[in-house]
């Protein structure tokens, strides 16, 4: 074939090949107690019932009014759903189960140290203790409905304690997850407008008690210098009573929790009945460009979304015990550590620490103790048990009947340990495909009625519609082999509203790409672009290959490769800065750092040292890069652009592609040979890629 005879395909069209795996089906016992057991269900959701279907999932909820429009389009893409309804999220969540469950346990936590007490919180005691903080922050911070207000707490009863306070008052909570740092922290008190901080002296993490209220005094720093003032820091004590920070309270400014509490014993606050479209909360993610997104989720939709999605995909029963491992500082925690389940009236298993803590045995004593049925985690964490015990799961007698896996794609062997080991073969597992702007899964096997398929997160989850584009805008055909870019064509309730403050890059970012004409109002023109490239097998099943921009997914985190390299520049003597993603046994991806000197600098360990430490201040700790490479000058194209997926290959000990059109192709052979020297000597040459994993570095910063 000439060069002109060739099929013209993009990066993100190419063939990826591997092999089909085979089918599990569900236990018998497992289909016998499913609440989704009868196949009608797919028929009720089928495209002809969209968007009426979805009352289905807010018939789940407690309505104060009910809605006069399902689904409004009339402004695209900003979807309202439950038009005309009106609720309160903490009342059912919360109040509603008082009558039949006063005294079944909400929450279970489960301190890190061993040596700690488990704590049972029964509805009853989340009810008093949520009316109590509710009462505190309306009359003490002096917060209204539609204030913005930021936690950084760890994963400790007060976050859904103050979550469930803002949501009975109406007020829009941020949780910042606990292990980012105060300047990332200070970042999204500035852009949500947050004049209240709500923090902890320290939390175990590791064996250690960490000292997190220093985070805040940087918080407040960093959003000083973004202009927005902060009036007080309420800090919870991980032990009522004694300090365990070094940092200053500050007088006028900062709070004990427990001390101000005592004023407000026993009191009552009605739960402020809000509009289906009022905002629940933001969550902040990480995408293309160096600012994070403050996702804003909705009331009505959403709550609906989780409780629909979390009796039909998680199977949780009423007299369930469920535990989702993730930390509610992500969004699989809000939906599916305190929303969704604490809507159905389930008990929700919160554990403090880290899984391996202090031996990789603690996940599976912790079942057997609580009688865990449904369990719920990441691939990272399922790969890292898995390396450390692998044989633990045999020595404890726990039951599961469900597991999950979220945020990353699974080795199918690693899928099979989970399946046979850790599930002793007799539980399902739902392997769940969604983003922090879709307020639940996208993608799944409804567990009773599809079967499991190691790798592959299933078809569309029950009314969502996805569909593969290719980079024209065509359809990429099931079972056709080719990869593309995963949208789904239709509105569905958890979708969130808005980028906070930013309209227009929320229209930009997730529907412009695949919007078919911007002046209609019909759903059917505006397909939402997820920004994941993803492969669909002929039954119809998905398989997800990771992100198609500039996000590294390290051990199921979203890091903006934007947000590290404008951290690195921090650092006066860096001049250029480029993030790649390099494979990882544990953690999936991991970062390398590049970066370039100013003119007549020299190299040393200590300016790459400086740059580890601008990014763990700048994000925090789970950014840290596995290395910082101090090269003397980055792969361009003649415009200018830093080639990532050159220095991605590289990284990867992979083919780095044509590089004739560069501008100074002759640094790519140097750069190449000094860092795998590098990486050999330090023991660090990556296993060899599978076609997947190879497809991914060189399409890495396409986008570009
Ligand atoms: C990836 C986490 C493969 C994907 C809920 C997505 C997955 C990003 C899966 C969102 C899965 C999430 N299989 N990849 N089951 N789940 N991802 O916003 O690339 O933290 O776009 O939401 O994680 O990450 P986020």
């Amino acid at each position: 074939m000439s060069a002109e005879q060739q099929p013209q395909v993009s990066e993100a069209q190419i063939a990826v090949h591997w092999r089909e795996e085979e089918y599990y089906q569900p236990p018998e016992a497992f289909i016998a107690q499913a609440n989704a057991a009868d196949p009608a269900i797919l028929e009720r959701f089928a495209e002809e019932h969209f968007p009426e279907c979805f009352t289905e999932y807010a018939n789940l909820l407690d309505w104060d009014a009910g809605w006069h429009t399902t689904l409004d389009t009339s402004n695209p893409p900003f979807w309202k759903w439950f038009v005309g309804g009106r609720l309160n999220a903490c009342y059912n969540c919360v109040d509603r189960h008082l009558a039949t469950s006063r005294n079944k346990a909400a929450l279970i936590w489960v301190p890190e140290p061993e040596t700690e007490d488990t704590k049972a919180v029964t509805y009853q005691e989340l009810y008093r203790r949520v009316n109590e903080f509710a009462a505190l922050l309306r009359d003490f911070a002096g917060l209204q409905t539609g204030d913005r207000v930021t936690f950084h707490l760890p994963m400790v009863p007060e976050l859904p304690v103050a979550m469930l306070a803002c949501a009975r008052l109406g007020v829009i909570h941020s949780e910042v997850f606990g292990g980012f740092s105060g300047a990332a922290c200070g970042d999204r008190i500035a852009d949500s407008g947050s004049r209240i901080l709500v923090t902890m002296d320290g939390y175990y993490r590791n064996g250690d008690l960490v000292d997190h209220k220093t985070k805040a005094d940087e918080a407040l720093d960093r959003a000083a210098a973004l202009g927005q003032r902060v009036d007080k820091v309420l800090v919870w004590r991980r032990h009522p009573g004694q300090y365990a920070s070094k940092s200053p309270m500050v007088d006028g400014r900062d709070f004990f929790v427990d001390e101000l509490l005592a004023d407000y014993r026993g009191r009552l606050v009605e739960p402020v009945s809000m509009p289906a479209e009022a905002p629940l909360f933001l969550m902040y993610t990480s995408g293309t460009t160096g600012r994070p997104k403050g996702c804003q989720h909705s009331t009505g939709g959403y709550l609906a979304y989780v409780a629909g999605t979390s009796k039909y995909y998680q199977d949780i029963h009423p007299t369930d015990t469920y535990w989702c491992a993730a930390d509610i500082g992500w969004i699989t925690g809000h939906s599916y550590i305190v929303y969704g389940p604490l809507a159905l009236g389930t008990t929700s298993v919160m554990y403090e620490g880290v899984p391996t803590y202090p031996d990789p045995g603690r996940p599976w004593r912790i079942a057997e103790r609580l009688g865990v049925t449904i369990f719920h985690t990441a691939p990272t964490t399922i790969r890292m048990l898995r390396k450390l015990g692998p044989d633990e799961p045999g020595k404890y007698h726990y039951r599961f009947k469900h597991m999950t896996t979220v945020g990353e794609p699974i080795e199918p062997e690693v899928w099979r340990w989970y399946h046979d080991t850790v599930g002793k073969g007799t539980a399902v597992i739902v392997d769940t495909w969604w983003q922090t702007e879709n307020g639940g899964f996208l993608g799944a096997t409804l567990p009773a009625l599809q079967p499991m398929k190691p790798g592959s997160c299933g078809p569309g989850v029950l009314g969502v519609y996805p569909v593969i584009y290719d980079e024209n805008g065509d359809v990429v055909e099931a079972g056709s082999g080719r990869a593309g870019n995963i949208c789904i064509r239709n509105p569905w309730p958890g979708i969130f509203q808005t980028v906070w403050g930013q309209p227009d890059r929320f229209v930009q970012i997730y529907y412009e790409r695949y919007c078919r004409d911007k002046d209609s109002t019909d759903w059917h023109d505006w397909p939402y672009f997820a920004g994941d490239g993803a492969v669909q097998a002929a039954d119809g099943y998905f398989r997800i290959l990771g992100r198609v921009d500039d996000v590294i997914n390290v051990a199921g985190h979203r890091l903006g490769t934007k947000e590290l390299e404008s951290a690195s520049l921090t650092v006066p003597e860096i001049a250029e800065a480029a993030a790649v993603p390099v494979i990882d046994e544990l953690r999936g991806r991991a970062v390398e750092m590049y970066v370039a000197l100013k003119p007549g600098l020299a190299p040393s360990d200590d300016i790459a040292r400086k740059v580890t430490a601008a990014i763990e201040h700048e994000i925090g700790k789970i950014a840290r890069p596995a290395n910082v490479w101090i090269v003397p000058d980055m792969p361009k194209t003649r415009s200018g652009k830093i080639m990532r997926r050159v220095i991605a290959g590289i990284s990867n000990f992979t083919d780095v592609g044509d590089v004739s059109t560069l501008a100074n192709p002759e640094i790519v052979d140097d750069i190449r040979h000094h860092i795998q020297a590098a990486k050999l000597a330090r023991g660090q040459v990556p296993r060899e890629l599978t076609a997947q994993e190879a497809e991914e570095i060189k399409a890495f910063g396409h986008t570009e």
